[in-house]
C-alpha cells in the first residue's frame, strides 16, 4: 500500500493530524494497536484549552462538544480548609472546557471514517523501515496478513510506549523527572458538589475534585507511586476526599486507578522523514491538564509542515517542527511542575509545606502572579505561524 502520511497510533494526536491532513487534501493512513473500542473506553483526562476547542470547531468536530461540553471560567485553588477562586476567564479572556478525551478520541474516528480516510485498528509487529530515506515504510500485521505502508513521511503518534520514539533512540536526548508519588483517580454516579474544578493543598496530600457532566464526577488523590489500589475501598476514598476537599458528593464509583506521575522530553521530535508528536515525544504530570492539549499542538504545527512536503517536495517547515513544538512544550513542562510542586506533599517537611502556603497566598493576593497562573493554565494563545 501506498500513503502520503502513514500514522502511528489512533490517540488524539494521530487522530487529529489525520483531520488536519485531510482538510488539507492530504492522504493518511492511522494504524492503531489496539481495538476501536478500547480506545474509545481509555479513561484519561478531560481539560481541554481554549486553543483545543477552536481547532475541533473548525474542523467541524466540535458538535458533541458544543453540547455536552461544560464550559469553565475558572479554577479554586484550596488551601487552609477553603476555596479560593481564581477567574481565569476575567484575567484572560479565555476558558477551559472540561470534556473527556475518549470523547474527543470517539468524534475525531467518527468524523475521520465518515470522509473516508483508513484508521486500522488491532495492527500488530509495527516496525518503522527507511527513515532516512524520502521513502520510509511501515510494515505491519492485520487481520492475519503482513502489510506494508509505503510513505512520504510519519508520524509516530503512539503515545509513551509506542515504538516510534525507540525506533530513533540513539539520536535523541532525554530528559527525565519521576515524582515520587501517583494519582489515584476514580469516576463516579454523583453529582459534583462544585461548579468548577478544586486543586486542594492538604497535609494528607493533594486531591483534584472535577467532573464529566452534571451527574458524573472525576476525583483524584495523591497517593504514593507504587500504591496497591486494593487498599484503597470505596469507603475509604470518599473518606479522604472528604477530609481533603472538603464538601464531596459520593455515589458508586464505577472506574478507579493509579497513574504515576512523570515528566519528560526526547529531543529533537525528528528525524529524518519520521515525526514525533504528542506523548510519544514527551509526558506532563496532569496537575497543569496539558497533556492532550499539548499532543494537539504538536499536530497543529506538524501538519502544515507535512503538506508542504507533499505538496511541493520542501522541508523548510518540516526543518522547524522540533524548534517550533517544543517551546510550548517546555513551557507546558515548568507550568506543570510548578502546579505540582505548589500542590503535593512533596516530602520535604514543614518548611516546604510552607513555602507552598506562600505561593498559594500569593496567587490569591497579586493580580500578576493569579494572571501568570491563568494565562498558562488556559493556554498561550496559538502561533500564528512559525
Ligand atoms: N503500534 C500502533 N499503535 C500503537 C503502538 C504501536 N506499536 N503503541 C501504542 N500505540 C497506540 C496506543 O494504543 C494509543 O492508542 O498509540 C496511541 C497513542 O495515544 P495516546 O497514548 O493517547 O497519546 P497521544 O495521542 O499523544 O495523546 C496524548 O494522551 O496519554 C494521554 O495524557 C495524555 O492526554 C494526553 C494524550
Ligand atoms: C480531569 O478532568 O480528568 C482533569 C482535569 C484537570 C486536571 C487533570 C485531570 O489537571
Amino acid at each position: 500500500m501506498r500513503t502520503q502520511v502513514g500514522i502511528v497510533g489512533a490517540g488524539p494526536a494521530g487522530l487529529m493530524l489525520a483531520m488536519l491532513l485531510h482538510r488539507e487534501g492530504i492522504e493518511s493512513v492511522v494504524v492503531e494497536a489496539r481495538t476501536r473500542e478500547y480506545v474509545e473506553d481509555r479513561v484519561r483526562a478531560g481539560l481541554l484549552e481554549q486553543n483545543t476547542v477552536d481547532l475541533l470547531r473548525e474542523l467541524d468536530v466540535g458538535e458533541r462538544l458544543d453540547s455536552e461540553g461544560l464550559e469553565h471560567n475558572g479554577i479554586y485553588l484550596r488551601y487552609d480548609e477553603e476555596n479560593h477562586y481564581v477567574d481565569m476567564a476575567g484575567l484572560t479572556g479565555r476558558h477551559i472546557t472540561i470534556y473527556g478525551q475518549q470523547e474527543v478520541v470517539k468524534d475525531l474516528t467518527q468524523a475521520l471514517l465518515g470522509r473516508g480516510v483508513s484508521v486500522l485498528f488491532e495492527v500488530s509487529d509495527v516496525e518503522l523501515h527507511d527513515i532516512d530515506t524520502d521513502h520510509p515504510r511501515i510494515t505491519y500485521e492485520h487481520d492475519g496478513r503482513a502489510d506494508e505502508l509505503t510513505c512520504d513521511a510519519i508520524a509516530g503518534c503512539d503515545g509513551f510506549h509506542g515504538v516510534s520514539r525507540e525506533t530513533i533512540a540513539d539520536q535523541l536526548t532525554e530528559y527525565e523527572y519521576v515524582y515520587g508519588f501517583g494519582w489515584l483517580g476514580i469516576l463516579a454516579e454523583a453529582k459534583p458538589a462544585t461548579d468548577e474544578l478544586i486543586y486542594a493543598w492538604h497535609e494528607d496530600g493533594f486531591a483534584l475534585y472535577t467532573m464529566r457532566s452534571e451527574t458524573i464526577s472525576r476525583l483524584y488523590l495523591q497517593v504514593d507511586a507504587e500504591e496497591d489500589i486494593g487498599n484503597w475501598p470505596d469507603d475509604r476514598i470518599w473518606n479522604e476526599l472528604g477530609v481533603r476537599l472538603g464538601d464531596v458528593n459520593a455515589g458508586p464509583i464505577f472506574d478507579k486507578g493509579i497513574t504515576p506521575m512523570r515528566s519528560y522530553v526526547a529531543e529533537p521530535m525528528q528525524h529524518g522523514r519520521l515525526f514525533l508528536a504528542g506523548d510519544s515525544a514527551h509526558i506532563v504530570p496532569p496537575t497543569g491538564a496539558k497533556g492532550l492539549n499539548l499532543a494537539v499542538n504538536d499536530v497543529r504545527i506538524l501538519a502544515p509542515g507535512l503538506t508542504e512536503l507533499v505538496r511541493d517536495g520542501r522541508t523548510d517547515r518540516l526543518d522547524r517542527y522540533t524548534a517550533a513544538a517544543l517551546r510550548r512544550v517546555w513551557r507546558a513542562q515548568d507550568f506543570s511542575n510548578y502546579m505540582t510542586q505548589m500542590l503535593h506533599h512533596l516530602g520535604g517537611g514543614r518548611f516546604e509545606r510552607r513555602l507552598q502556603l506562600a505561593r498559594l497566598e500569593y496567587v490569591e493576593r497579586s493580580e500578576p502572579a493569579a494572571r501568570s497562573l491563568a494565562e498558562n493554565y488556559v493556554g498561550l494563545p496559538a502561533e500564528p505561524d512559525f
